[in-house]
């Protein structure tokens, strides 16, 4: 797996000059097509295709990807071309996606400018759009030819978008690297040296993946924190009006989650309290009443990772060490959304 970290001048320079396509294209959102593109426009061959979609989870759809591949098609991209994915989690995965169809698949490269798609989203080869109401429903695995990361990019992203992207970083330091979470845990989010904790987070993940490409064991430890956190974002979604963003719902799973693996005696109360202590202060606590448990609960069904009526977890060990495909019923749930709740 390809992913370099450092000036994207260099970078996508190199990629370019080392690799000749008959057609570039890239996909951007408005977000991105005005706060990035600018800074590779001069890097592009001289007749480049900009295809511009509508920015936000709402446009990952069906209904987007017969855009790109109708913009594809008009701009005669034939199996020789090279799609550049230019943005966040939704660009990559929805491009990379249209880019794997497209005539049974061309090159595609992702540039990651979010903090979240740098940490997490562009790295692994997990590609897709969702449908109905079923995120990330309909997709495949299939690697990008490399991976641009240039942290400059996330100067441009707002402070709650850089947030969002941390809690990826959070879980990464709690599931792999003890050593790490003692360190950030001791300081606040303008403290910490993102660029370094990019890296941090990349290796670990790539390394994860590498051992699991297809996510038959070991890749499931990345899910910590996701089996009630993706149930609450999607609740809350659901409910319209208190939408919050995929890593603050991560936040929020991985106490609920860190209180199960104390529950089972897996972790211990000092270790839960230095978890929790860390993600209240740095995401505060979202408003949730034990009325909307049993909906939150009903949720978790719809994971990918279960298998039957079985509904498996990922839960912590230790820090830095996280089991996998360990079954919660839905008793221990409710306890630990109450606790969450307080
Ligand atoms: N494939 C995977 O393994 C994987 C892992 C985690 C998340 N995801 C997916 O990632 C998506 C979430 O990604 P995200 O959090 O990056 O959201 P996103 O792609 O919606 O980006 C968030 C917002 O930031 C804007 N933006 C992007 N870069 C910017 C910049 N440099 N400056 C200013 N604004 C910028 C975007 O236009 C958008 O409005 C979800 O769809 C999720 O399913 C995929
Ligand atoms: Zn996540």
């Amino acid at each position: 797996m390809s992913v370099q970290i450092g000036p994207i001048s260099t970078s996508l320079s190199r990629y370019l000059a080392e690799n000749s396509y008959s057609h570039v294209a890239i996909l951007v959102d408005e977000y991105t097509n005005k706060h990035c593109l600018p800074l590779i426009n001069s890097l592009l061959p001289a007749k480049f295709t900009k295809i511009l979609i509508k920015s936000g989870e709402d446009h990952k759809t069906l209904q987007t990807c017969e855009r790109i591949w109708d913009a594809m098609t008009k701009a005669n991209i034939d199996r020789h071309g090279l799609l550049i994915n230019l943005g966040g989690g939704v660009i990559g995965d929805m491009g990379g996606f249209c880019a794997s169809t497209y005539k049974r698949g061309i090159d595609f490269i992702q540039i990651p400018t979010t903090l979240l798609a740098q940490v997490d989203a562009s790295v692994g080869g997990k590609l897709g759009i969702d449908f109905q109401s079923f995120k990330n429903h309909i997709g495949v695995f299939q690697l990008p030819k490399t991976v641009l990361i240039d942290p400059n990019f996330i100067h441009t992203l707002p402070e709650r978008q850089k947030l969002s992207g941390y809690a990826e970083i959070i879980k990464h330091c709690l599931i792999r690297d003890e050593e790490k979470w003692s360190e950030i845990s001791h300081q606040g989010f303008d403290d910490i040296n993102l660029a370094d904790l990019i890296s941090h987070s990349v290796e670990i993940k790539k390394a994860v993946v590498e051992e699991d490409p297809k996510e038959a064991g070991l890749r499931k430890i990345l899910n910590f924190g996701h089996t009630l956190g993706h149930a609450v974002e999607t609740y809350l979604l659901n409910l319209g009006k208190r939408r919050i963003l995929h890593g603050e719902a991560i936040a929020v799973g991985m106490i609920m989650e860190a209180y199960l693996a104390y529950s089972r005696n897996l972790i211990s109360r000092q270790e839960l309290e230095s978890i929790e202590i860390y993600l209240f202060e740095t995401y505060g606590r979202v408003k949730l009443s034990m009325d909307e448990i049993p909906a939150i609960i009903k949720l978790t069904a719809q994971d990918k990772k279960n298998k039957g009526n079985e509904i498996r977890f990922s839960l912590l060990t230790g820090i830095g060490d996280c089991g996998y495909d360990i079954p919660v019923s839905a008793s221990e749930m409710k306890k630990a959304i109450a606790y969450y709740i307080g």
